[in-house]
């Protein structure tokens, strides 16, 4: 895992953003896994502005979503559907035919994640997968438990994500009890995963799946076993890692490999 600290939230939007930009600038047509919440608002402003003041092209990316709430219409304002069109897709040039988010309101879940799972195979899996975390580890909806092989599938909230979440909605009543996700498995097989996170109440967590032991119980942890997984965090979401001058001196001496490769 490569671990970037950044001084804030607009910096840590702004480095996930460019490399997000990087990496479609080298393969046009990118197959990009996103996810919502309010970690990932920053760096959807700044790829917007990417786009309209540099031109960065989205006609050829296709994307899908990693989670939606179960019960919920793709219109619905709490939507995770409804969140990528407002924050992402209406503003570039994305094809709407590229465009899939778990359908939250199908009659037929079960059978929706077999085909949701097919198409990101079709698509010839995903290249970047974009990750936020919850307090209690989950990457997706993978709660506590959800084991490392899982595919897409219906999960139910654990208690502290209702209780997060129901900042979004007018009382913690409304909130979904269940979901649908790609599984940790589905997420382990992008070629490529970026995990941002800020603020202070995310500290613990990301101390906990960067520096302590693999565990289902925290399925953040899975990424230490991923091949190429970038963590960006801000100051306050690292304030716990017991191993920031370590991390922040590869981060700033990554030229001198070239050097010690030369003598
Ligand atoms: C959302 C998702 C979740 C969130 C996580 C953090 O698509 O998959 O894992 O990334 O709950 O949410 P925020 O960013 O709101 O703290």
């Amino acid at each position: 895992m490569e671990i970037t600290i950044t001084e804030h939230y607009d910096e840590m939007s702004k480095v996930s953003a460019r490399l997000i930009a990087q990496e479609i600038h080298r393969k046009h047509d990118i197959v990009l896994g996103l996810a919502t919440g309010d970690t990932p608002v920053g760096t959807y402003q700044e790829l917007v502005r990417i786009h309209k003041e540099e031109g960065l092209d989205f006609s050829k990316v296709k994307s899908f979503n990693l989670d939606e709430y179960l019960g919920l219409a793709p219109v619905h304002k709490n939507s995770y559907n409804y969140f990528m069109w407002e924050n992402l897709f209406k503003h570039v040039n994305i094809n709407p035919e590229n465009v899939y988010i778990p359908q939250g309101n199908i009659k037929d879940p079960e059978q929706f994640c077999v085909w949701y799972e097919e198409q990101i195979k079709k698509a010839g899996g995903i290249d970047l997968q974009v990750l936020g975390i919850g307090r209690d580890g989950h990457i997706g909806f993978n709660e506590p438990g959800s084991s490392f092989a899982s595919r897409t599938r219906v999960k139910a909230l654990f208690k502290q994500t209702i209780e997060d979440n129901a900042r979004f909605f007018d009382k913690e009543e409304d909130v979904p009890r269940f979901a649908i996700t790609m599984g940790v498995g589905t997420i382990m097989e992008a070629k490529k995963i970026l995990l941002i996170a800020n603020g202070k109440n995310k500290a613990d967590v990301c101390a906990q799946f960067i520096e302590g032991p693999v565990t289902s119980q925290i399925t953040a942890t899975s990424l230490q076993l991923h091949n190429y997984a970038n963590v960006i965090l801000d100051n306050e979401a690292a304030s716990k890692l017991k191993r920031i001058e370590y991390y922040n001196w590869v981060r700033d001496n990554k030229h001198l490999v070239q050097k010690e490769v030369g003598r």
